[in-house]
Formats: C-alpha cells, sequence, structure tokens
C-alpha cells in the first residue's frame, strides 16, 4: 500500500486483477457482487492494518502463553446505499461483530449533487471505528456527506473506502476532511461531462444489483 498524505492507495496484486475484472462490461452480476465482495476484504485487510490489540493469556495444548488479540474497539461499518451495501460482507467476514449503519444517498442525474434520504446509525457511534464504504468516488460528494453525517452524530473517528476514485473526487474529499484516512482500490484518469469516472466500470448500483 502506498500513501499520499492520508489518502492510501492498494498496491496489491490481487486487488489489482479483481478490480480489472469488475471494469469489464462482460463481468455479469453475479461475479461482480463475488468481485466486490473480494476487494472489500481485501481492502479492509490493509486498512485495519493499525487496529490495536491487548496481550491476553490462553492454554495451547502445549502450555500457557500470553498472545495478542484485537482490543475490543467497537466498529460500525457505514454502507452507502446502494452500492456500498455490496461491501459490507468482505467486512464482516474481517470483523463479524461490526454493527452496520446505513446511509441512504443518491446523485442528482442534472447537477450531479448528493441528496441524503436515509441515515440510521449504530448506537454509540462516538465510540466506534466508522467505516464508510462506496465502491465509486466520483465527484466526492457523497462520500464526503456522509462523513458530515456521521460527525453530525457524533463520530469521531472515522475512515472511509472505495474501491475505484477520480482524482476529482480524491482533491474534493481530502480538502473537506483531511482529517479523515481515505482508502483508494484504484485511481482513475477523470470524469466526464456526465460524472462518471473514466474508464471507471460505469454505474456500480446497477452492476451490483442488476438494475437498468
Ligand atoms: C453512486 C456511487 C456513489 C456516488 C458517487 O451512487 O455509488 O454513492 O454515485 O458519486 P459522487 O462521488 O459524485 O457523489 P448513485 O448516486 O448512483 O446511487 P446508487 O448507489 O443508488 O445507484
Ligand atoms: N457512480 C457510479 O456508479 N459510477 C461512476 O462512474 C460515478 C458515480
Amino acid at each position: 500500500m502506498s500513501n499520499t498524505s492520508n489518502v492510501h492507495y492498494m498496491d496489491h496484486p490481487l486487488i489489482k486483477h479483481k478490480i480489472t475484472m469488475l471494469r469489464d462490461e462482460r463481468t455479469g452480476t453475479n461475479e461482480f457482487r463475488k468481485l466486490v465482495e473480494e476487494i472489500s476484504m481485501l481492502m479492509g485487510y490493509e486498512a485495519l492494518a493499525d487496529l490495536k490489540t491487548r496481550d491476553v493469556e490462553i492454554k495451547t495444548p502445549i502450555e500457557h502463553t500470553i498472545q495478542p488479540v484485537i482490543d475490543g474497539r467497537k466498529m460500525a461499518i457505514v454502507p452507502i446505499l446502494r452500492a456500498g451495501l455490496g461491501m459490507v460482507s468482505g467486512l464482516l467476514a474481517l470483523v463479524p461483530t461490526a454493527k452496520i449503519g446505513h446511509i441512504g444517498m443518491y446523485r442528482d442525474e442534472e447537477t450531479h449533487l448528493p441528496h441524503e434520504y436515509y441515515c440510521k446509525l449504530p448506537q454509540f457511534i462516538d465510540q466506534r471505528l466508522a467505516i464508510v464504504v462506496d465502491p465509486m468516488l466520483a465527484t466526492g460528494g457523497s462520500l464526503a456527506d456522509a462523513v458530515e453525517a456521521i460527525k453530525q452524530r457524533g463520530g469521531k473517528d472515522i475512515k472511509a473506502m472505495c474501491i475505484i476514485a477520480a482524482p476529482e473526487g480524491v482533491k474534493a474529499f481530502t480538502d473537506r476532511f483531511p482529517d479523515v484516512p481515505l482508502y483508494v482500490g484504484a485511481l482513475d484518469r477523470c470524469l466526464n461531462e456526465n460524472c462518471y469516472i473514466c474508464p471507471g466500470l460505469g454505474d456500480a448500483g446497477d452492476r451490483i444489483f442488476g438494475t437498468k
């Protein structure tokens, strides 16, 4: 993983390979979902590398020993609806005890501005690490508004994760939230006139859910 300031770019070949499969227009809904799940798990492994551990005493069949476990930190996975839902299972495979919040956002087709239509977060969000997930960071508006929504409800420790990002979105997001670590699977070239990421993968929600 390489990083510039608070943005962490994935450079693992497995992640690169799977993102290429994801982009391919021939990849159907079933495989697309599986790939999103696998990429999210691999990215989660990287993004959670700084989790604190504490030592506990256990007994192996051989002897007593002091060994590390994750330090009971509460976590919330917060997908941005709809497409972020596809990333939840991959992260839950890593941290099965995490609670799940939901933030509903849609982008206006004309203005490309995000509109929040739903927000339900787990209790004690102020004491949790909240990981906001959305496969696509285009203009950055949806992710930034989602982070704002979590902060407004007391969230303090927040990480953001997206599979494909446009440079415009990374800049907009980090300008607004330089304190929030951002994990990016692949950085693409630019946005087109409809604010779609190029080369991107098309509409993530439609590809995950088979709509349109
Ligand atoms: C997509 C995507 C992000 C957003 C990114 O969602 O999943 O949430 O666009 O764009 P931005 O960075 O310019 O805000 P969309 O609004 O299409 O909703 P959907 O997931 O329900 O299809
Ligand atoms: N949302 C998507 O699903 N894809 C894009 O390229 C941009 C926004």
